[in-house]
C-alpha cells in the first residue's frame, strides 16, 4: 500500500496528494508533474514508471536534454484537481512579472528511491506554488491532517517554507486562517530547542513548536538529511510529528490544545494549498520537498506511523549534483567562454567584479592569475564545487543580487550557498555549465561581458533567452597561473 491507501483505510482519506518522486496512491499511474522547457516553451508531463511507482525521471531528462526545465505543475493524486501551479501575488509580490513567483528547476533536487533516480522540488528564495481554488480541504474547525517529505539540510530563517492549508486569497487574513507544515530557522514568532532548523507550525502571524508562542524546547533541531514532517488539527486538538524519512519511526514534538493565543481556537482555515512560501506570498525562505498529503479528517498516529514505514521502504537516497566534465577538488582551472562573439575570452575578476577577458599564454601574469581558479569541495556542499581566486586566497565566486563577485568568505551559510556551484554538462553541448547550488534556474552566463547568475527566460536583462545556452557553457581548461 502507498501512503493515501493508508490514510483511507485509517478513515482519513488523502484530499491532495503531490509529489514529482513518486505515486502516492498504488494504483496510480497519471501524471505527476508537468516541466517546462526553455528551448520552446515546450511542456510534458511525467508519469510513474508503473502504477504506483517512481516517477520516470529518464522521460524528464530526455524532453530537457540540451535546455532547461522547470516544474509548471505539480499535480494532485486525489483526483480531486488540487492542482499546484505558479504561486500569484498575495500581500508580497514575488519577483515574476505581475508579482508571480519563481518556478522551480526541474533538476534541483535529484534523489533515488530504491535506487531509481527522480526529482524533488528545490524551492529557492522567490519560490512557490500555490492552489486558491481547491476541493475538499479542511475548513474552518474542521480536522486534517498533512505530511511531507523534506530536504533537512536545506532552509533558511526567512518567512516561509510552508506546506499546507492557507489563505484562499494569497493574504494575511488574520490569526488561525492557516494550518500548515513550516520548516527552517525562522526566529520570528516561535523557536525550539537548539539552533534549528525545527518543525513548527503555521497557523498565521505565528509559527508555532508547540502549545505557546515563543520557545517549546521539546521540538527539536531536525538534522535529517531526508525529514517526515507531520502537523494535524481537529477542534482544540493539534499535533507536530517527526521522523528520518530513511529510517526508524515517528516522534511526537507536541499534541495537545489550541495556543491560547487569541484568534487560534476555533480555527478559521480557509483551505487553500501553499508550497514553498507563507499565506500572504512572502516568499524569502528556502527549502525542498518530495512528496506530501492533506488528509480529511485527523489522522490516527497508527496511520501515520505506517505511512512513515512507508516512506522509509522508499528508501530515499542522495545521488550525484553534477554531471558533465569533470571539475576536480583540487585542480586549478581557467573557463572559457562558448559563445562565438567570445571563444579567446575567459572568466576573470578585476578586484571584486567579474568579468571576461581576452586572456593568452602571453598575457602579463596578472592578468593570467585573475582568470585562474583553484576548485575546492563546495563550501555549502561536498557534492558541488567552489571557485577560489589564485591570487587572492579565502576569496571565492560568489553571487549578490545575481550578480556574480569575488568576495571573500565571511563564514556565513549565506556566503557559502552564494559561493557554491554544481557543474553540469553544457547546455550547448561544449564544456560546463556551472549552476548555482541555492538557486539551481541559474547558471555562470556572461551577458555584455559581466558575469551573472541568469536564468533561461527569467525578468532580468542578462536573462534573456537569446544565446542563453552558448553565454553559460563553458570550456574548463588547465589554468593559466
Ligand atoms: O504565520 C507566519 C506568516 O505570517 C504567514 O505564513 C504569513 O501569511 C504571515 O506573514
Ligand atoms: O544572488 C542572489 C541573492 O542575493 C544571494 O543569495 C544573496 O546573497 C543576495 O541577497
Amino acid at each position: 500500500a502507498a501512503p493515501c491507501d493508508i490514510f483511507a483505510s485509517g478513515g482519513t482519506p488523502c484530499v491532495a496528494a503531490h509529489s514529482t518522486t513518486r505515486a502516492l496512491f498504488s494504483a496510480f499511474n497519471g501524471a505527476l508533474y508537468q516541466v517546462k522547457r526553455g528551448s520552446d516553451g515546450a511542456t510534458t508531463n511525467i508519469a510513474p514508471l508503473s502504477a504506483g511507482g517512481v516517477a520516470n525521471a529518464a522521460a524528464q531528462d530526455s524532453f530537457c536534454s540540451g535546455t532547461t526545465c522547470l516544474i509548471t505543475t505539480i499535480f494532485d493524486q486525489s483526483g480531486r484537481g488540487n492542482h499546484l501551479t505558479q504561486a500569484p501575488a498575495g500581500g508580497f509580490n514575488g519577483p515574476e512579472s505581475n508579482g508571480a513567483d519563481n518556478l522551480a528547476s526541474a533538476t534541483g533536487a535529484p534523489v533515488t528511491l530504491n535506487g531509481q533516480k527522480a526529482y524533488g522540488v528545490f524551492i529557492s528564495p522567490g519560490t512557490g506554488y500555490r492552489n486558491n481554488a481547491v476541493s475538499g480541504i479542511a475548513t474552518g474547525d474542521a480536522a486534517e491532517g498533512m505530511y511531507a517529505v523534506l530536504d533537512g539540510t536545506h532552509f533558511n530563517g526567512a518567512c516561509c517554507f510552508d506546506y499546507g492549508n492557507a489563505e484562499t486569497n494569497s493574504r494575511d487574513t488574520g490569526n488561525g486562517h492557516m494550518e500548515a507544515i513550516y520548516f527552517g530557522t525562522s526566529t520570528t514568532w516561535g523557536t525550539g530547542s537548539g539552533s534549528g532548523p525545527w518543525l513548527m507550525a503555521d497557523l498565521e502571524n505565528g509559527l508555532f513548536s508547540g502549545n505557546t508562542t515563543g520557545n517549546n524546547p521539546s521540538d527539536p533541531t531536525i538534522t535529517n538529511r531526508f525529514f517526515t514532517a507531520i502537523v494535524k488539527g481537529q477542534p482544540n486538538h493539534w499535533a507536530l510529528r517527526g521522523a528520518n524519512a530513511a529510517s526508524g519511526s515517528l516522534s511526537t514534538f507536541y499534541s495537545g490544545v489550541r495556543p491560547t493565543a487569541s484568534g487560534y481556537n476555533p480555527m478559521k482555515k480557509e483551505g487553500a494549498i501553499i508550497l514553498g512560501i507563507g499565506g500572504d506570498n512572502s516568499n524569502g525562505a528556502q527549502g525542498t520537498f518530495y512528496e506530501g498529503v492533506m488528509t480529511s479528517g485527523f489522522p490516527s498516529d497508527a496511520t501515520e506511523n505506517s505511512v512513515q514505514a512507508n516512506i522509509v521502504a522508499a528508501k530515499y537516497a542522495t545521488t550525484s549534483l553534477v554531471s558533465g566534465p569533470a571539475i576536480s577538488v583540487g585542480s586549478s582551472v581557467s573557463l572559457r567562454a562558448t559563445t562565438a562573439c567570445c571563444t579567446t575570452r575567459f572568466l576573470a575578476h578585476s578586484g571584486t567584479a567579474v568579468a571576461t577577458q581576452v586572456v593568452t599564454s602571453s598575457s602579463n601574469s596578472t592578468l593570467k592569475q585573475q582568470a585562474s581558479w583553484t576548485v575546492v569541495s563546495g563550501l555549502a556542499n561536498g557534492g558541488c564545487i567552489s571557485f577560489q581566486s589564485k591570487d587572492t586566497p579565502g576569496s571565492f565566486l560568489r553571487h549578490n543580487n545575481f550578480v556574480l563577485l569575488l568576495n571573500a568568505n565571511d563564514g556565513s551559510k549565506q556566503f557559502k550557498e552564494d559561493a557554491t556551484f554544481c557543474p553540469q554538462a553544457g547546455l550547448n553541448g561544449q564544456g560546463n555549465s556551472i549552476r548555482s547550488f541555492n538557486y539551481p534556474t541559474r547558471y555562470f552566463r556572461h551577458f555584455d561581458n559581466n558575469l551573472d547568475i541568469a536564468s533561461n527566460g527569467g525578468v532580468h536583462t542578462f536573462d534573456a533567452a537569446a544565446s542563453f545556452n552558448d553565454d553559460v557553457s563553458w570550456v574548463v581548461t588547465s589554468s593559466f597561473a
